[in-house]
């Protein structure tokens, strides 16, 4: 019997989506690129080809081809490797990070023979893959119809029992989704680390009281998978000492570049993320951690409540999240992508890394054009936050992406604004001319000489 799909590159995540397919009745035949044996060895019970030739052979037609190589060359040698062996109307679909302009290039390519490229965003680790991932799908609308009735029954289910699957647009807007997810990510990531260096430096806390703390929080509205798994690694023992496994691990932050990616794309696209770009910057800057001997932590006499950090950590992520949506719905407009901001917040309640309680409230609150997702409810959560930023300060903890996100919603306020003296600088120095309060047109001061340097 002929396969359905031929799954190349059987590495933790090729191999357990592979597996999750068969347990949904998909008939899978994989191939693996590299001869790695650890792969091959993880292959165990998938079907393999010997070669491309005999994978392609096995495929019933159009051929559906998932590739879960490495993003980047990795993934147009592939293509190179297959695209002359393939018919019109075969689908190869790219389950890796792939950049999204890559996507949108490979796309292009092989639109020329008639085949068709779909970028699939997939979301949820080996565990995910496993048993239920999220997938965020761009591509022809013709191919998504071809694979879904293989990719739906394999996706995390949401409580209502939707499938996480879902198609944002054209071939890159699935991996620009993806894009984003990842950069939300590495802010709540990061927002978790300020907190536990908050609780452990200023506060004086142990491994499991901060565990305690975010195991606390694990069903509450801002609660979710990555709370939990911080409270996780915060309990978990070390096997070759008889410390926390936490302080023994290297204070340096890596990055395989989604995070970057997301950030290099809002800047394109003339949005402001400055929570999300924190978190990047947070992880490298760790790079250099150490490399200075300052004064200080000084232990706080009146440290945050649990109630104080909650209300703080809940609006820093509402704005990280706010600023993700941002960039979704300037990439919609800018790019005519048919990208449904609704149905981003819906695939991600379930099988992805961000997934947890607020997805469910941003499904119901995300609208489409709409570039706020802030309720007024929310700020009754400000003091919190204003008084977490005073104590960091006081204590000399770095909180990066807390303070962006203050300084984001202070920053969304009308009614302290310093914007006018930007542009009295503008003017002043450029000429570059500004809009009065009072009326329509554009001015020019009648400016004095600057005196000074
Ligand atoms: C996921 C994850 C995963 C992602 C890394 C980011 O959704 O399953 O987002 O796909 O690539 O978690 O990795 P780095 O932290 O190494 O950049």
């Amino acid at each position: 019997m002929m396969a359905d799909m031929g799954v190349i590159g059987l590495g933790v995540m090729g191999a357990a989506l592979a597996r999750n397919l068969i347990d949904h009745d998909t008939k899978i035949i994989g191939f693996e690129p590299v001869g790695d044996t650890t792969a091959l060895k993880r292959a165990g019970d998938i079907p393999m080809a010997d070669s491309l030739g005999e994978m392609l052979h096995d495929l019933s037609r159009p051929r559906v081809i998932l590739m879960m190589v490495t993003a980047g060359a990795p993934v147009d040698a592939m293509i190179n490797q297959i695209q002359p062996q393939l018919a019109p109307g075969d689908i190869i679909i790219d389950g890796g990070n792939s950049h999204f302009l890559d996507s949108q290039r490979r796309a292009e390519n092989l639109s020329i023979g008639g085949l068709l490229f779909m970028g699939l965003g997939v979301s949820g680790g080996e565990a995910g893959a496993r048993f239920g991932p999220a997938m965020m799908a761009g591509g022809a609308a013709e191919a998504v119809q071809l694979i879904q009735s293989l990719l739906l029954p394999i996706a995390a289910k949401s409580a209502d029992g939707s499938p996480c699957f879902d198609h944002f647009g054209p071939a890159p807007a699935g991996h620009f989704v993806k894009m984003l997810h990842n950069a939300i990510e590495y802010g709540e990531m990061q927002l978790l680390a300020e907190i536990y260096g908050l609780a452990k430096y200023a506060g004086g806390q142990g491994n499991g009281d901060i565990a305690d703390l975010f195991a606390g929080w694990s069903t509450a509205t801002y609660g979710g998978y990555l709370v939990d798994v911080s409270a996780g690694v915060l309990r978990q023992a070390d096997d070759q000492t008889d410390r926390d496994l936490i302080d023994q691990i290297a204070p340096i932050a890596g990055q395989k570049g989604t995070g970057r990616w997301a950030i290099t794309a809002a800047l394109d696209l003339g949005q402001a993320v400055p929570s999300l770009a924190a978190a990047v910057f947070a992880r490298s800057l760790t790079a250099r951690a150490g490399s200075q001997t300052l004064p200080g932590p000084v232990g706080l006499a009146d440290p945050l409540t649990p109630e104080q950090l909650y209300g703080a950590f809940a609006l820093a992520k509402l704005a990280t999240y706010e600023q993700g949506f941002q960039v979704l719905n300037a990439a919609a407009e800018s790019y005519d992508w048919p990208l449904d901001l609704p149905a981003v917040a819906r695939v991600w309640r379930a099988g992805c890394i961000l997934r947890g309680p607020l997805l469910e409230t941003l499904a119901r609150r995300v609208k489409n054009g709409v570039t706020q997702i802030f309720d007024a409810s929310d700020f009754k959560d400000l003091s919190h936050l204003r008084r977490l930023l005073a104590s960091a300060s006081a204590s000399g903890i770095s909180v990066p992406v807390l303070a962006a996100s203050l300084s984001y919603v202070e920053g969304l306020s009308s009614d302290r604004p310093t914007a006018q003296l930007i542009q009295g600088q503008r003017d002043a120095f450029g000429a570059h001319g500004f809009e009065r309060r009072d009326q329509a047109g554009v001015f020019h001061g009648q400016w004095s000489p600057i005196e000074g340097a």
